[in-house]
């Protein structure tokens, strides 16, 4: 007959892995409490006539500094092209020949290693301007094969950067856009100077603008794309592939898209309504095949 006494004894190893998965387990449900109730606290302190703030825990993946470096090394780009330079800290990542678009470069930052390629265009103009002036194509010598749209912070800029951008790829190319996937309504505000919500943000001095609707337009008209959102801090990388240069889709349905999404807030499109829809991924190994997941 056994009796509970009969058990075996358990191990002081056994005991401590049962102690220490008990406490990881603990430390989860506290920590999904704490972003539950500080949501919850943000939501009731909701301003007049605003829907609120809301917040996302913050991105948790690599950066998108990291992000860019791997499809850098990863597709081998042989022409890049940027909207968005600033004192050149993505420009540097590309090894290739090279479009960088800048209304305002901040070249007393860039370091020799910016501009250490075979080939760097720089142009000092709105990205609008440039695309009615130039073709990034005839420049390069061939289509864009990795592109990074990092300008203006507003949805209509980046829909038509997307727009003109594609236009010169293959369908392979990655156009990659900044900012789509802001942590928190501050953070996602269109206007920089509003600092309504300001107290709230975790980030007082991030603006990721109102980008995301840009990629949320794009997502709604064009189901041909494969599109994969990643939560690469600070604000989130979206890469776009199996690209159509010669699709007007989007540039006829700009005005209607634009104006339809006007008064859209990611608050009441819901945060995490929008990342299940933009495909979310966590991008925590530096070595995962990000190509391979773009081609899958
Ligand atoms: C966030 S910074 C770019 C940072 C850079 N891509 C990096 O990761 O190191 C955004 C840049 O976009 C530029 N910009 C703003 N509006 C623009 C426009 N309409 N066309 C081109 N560049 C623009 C700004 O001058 C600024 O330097």
């Amino acid at each position: 007959m056994s009796s509970m006494n009969d058990q075996p004894a358990a191990t002081a190893e056994a005991v401590l892995a049962h102690i220490g998965r008990k406490r990881r387990a603990a430390g989860r449900t506290m920590k999904q409490l704490a972003w539950r109730w500080r949501a919850n606290y943000y939501r009731r302190a909701a301003t007049p006539g605003g829907d609120g703030f809301w917040t996302l825990p913050d991105h948790a993946g690599r950066s998108y500094q990291d992000a860019l470096r791997m499809l850098h090394a990863q597709l081998q780009p042989q022409r890049y092209l940027e909207i968005g330079t600033a004192n050149g800290g993505s420009l540097t990542l590309a090894k290739c020949p090279s479009i960088a678009i800048d209304v305002a470069f901040q070249l007393d930052h860039f370091t020799a290693q910016t501009l250490n390629k075979p080939v760097s265009l720089l142009f000092q103009m709105p990205s609008d301007t440039f695309f009615e002036r130039y073709s990034p194509a005839t420049l390069l010598k061939g289509p864009v094969d990795l592109a990074f749209l990092d300008g203006m912070h507003h949805y209509e800029f980046l829909l038509r950067d997307f727009i003109n951008t594609e236009r010169h790829c293959l369908p392979n190319s990655v156009i990659l856009m900044h900012d789509c996937v802001p942590t928190d309504a501050f953070v996602a505000r269109r206007n920089p100077d509003d600092r309504t919500l300001r107290a709230f943000s975790a980030h007082p001095n991030w603006w990721a603008g109102d980008v995301w609707k840009a990629a949320l337009i794009i997502r709604r008209l064009r189901p041909d794309l494969r599109i994969l959102a990643f939560d690469a801090p600070p604000t989130g990388l979206v890469a776009i592939t199996n690209l159509d240069p010669g699709s007007n889709v989007l540039a006829q349905a700009y005005p209607e898209a634009v104006a339809a999404h006007r008064d859209l807030t990611l608050g009441a499109f819901g945060p995490e309504a929008y990342l299940r829809l933009m495909g979310a991924r966590h991008l925590a190994n530096p070595s995962e095949d990000l190509a391979g997941l773009l081609r899958a």
